[in-house]
């Protein structure tokens, strides 16, 4: 059976540098049949987390009282087994618009704080990547972030594959080449 992915893009530049990563991965995806559903969120309406604990009362579903573009997102990540956040880094973390759905996402799908406090995780059996793009050296612009989505992908059951990220020193300079296109093909071999 093909694997289904859900891919959480967060850039507000269309054809930036995560976007061509992303489109190196996307098409080796493709080229092994998986399935992709794919969310631009800097498009999408998308509020933060009120902590209300509606999901809690429902034990069964990867759900959200907040009915906006969520949603649609919640339903592809319930069915995927790969979810991507492929985003910039923006100040050591994830842009705003997507912190809103790595928000939203975990308690929606972990039941721990309803009536059960050992209530399950439905994400388990799932697993997680990242893709980014930034400015400074990556080990010191992305490593805050990947420790806080490795924390993220332990508290919420999930395995996390890694991340592909690579830095453009200044956006005037082309970014994408033979080096990075290869490193990217190969990493979506882990998905
Ligand atoms: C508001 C803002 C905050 C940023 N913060 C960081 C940062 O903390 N570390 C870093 O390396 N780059 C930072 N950058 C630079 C972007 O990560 C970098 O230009 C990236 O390559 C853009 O990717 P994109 O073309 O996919 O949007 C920031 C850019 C913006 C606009």
């Amino acid at each position: 059976m093909s694997k289904k992915y859900c891919i959480i893009f967060g850039s507000p530049r269309k054809e930036g540098n995560t976007a061509s990563l992303l489109s190196v991965v996307k098409e080796e995806i493709n080229k092994k049949g998986g399935e992709i559903s794919f969310f631009d969120v800097y498009e999408s309406d998308i509020a933060g987390c009120r902590a209300c604990l509606g999901c809690q009362k429902n034990t069964d579903e990867i759900c959200c009282v907040l009915d906006d573009d969520m949603q649609p997102i919640l339903k592809a990540a319930a069915e995927a087994d790969v979810i991507i956040f492929a985003a910039p880094i923006y100040i050591w973390s994830a842009p705003a618009p997507v912190k809103a759905v790595i928000d939203r996402l975990v308690y929606s799908g972990c039941k721990y704080y309803g009536d059960d406090p050992y209530g399950p995780s439905l994400f388990e059996g799932k697993r997680l990547a990242l893709i980014c793009a930034c400015g400074y050296p990556v080990e010191k612009a992305a490593d805050l972030y990947e420790e806080e989505m490795k924390r993220y992908c332990k508290h919420t059951n999930m395995e996390y594959i890694g991340m592909l990220c690579e830095r453009q020193r200044n956006l005037k300079e082309p970014f994408m080449d033979e080096e990075k296109k290869l490193r990217a093909t190969e990493f979506a071999k882990l998905l």
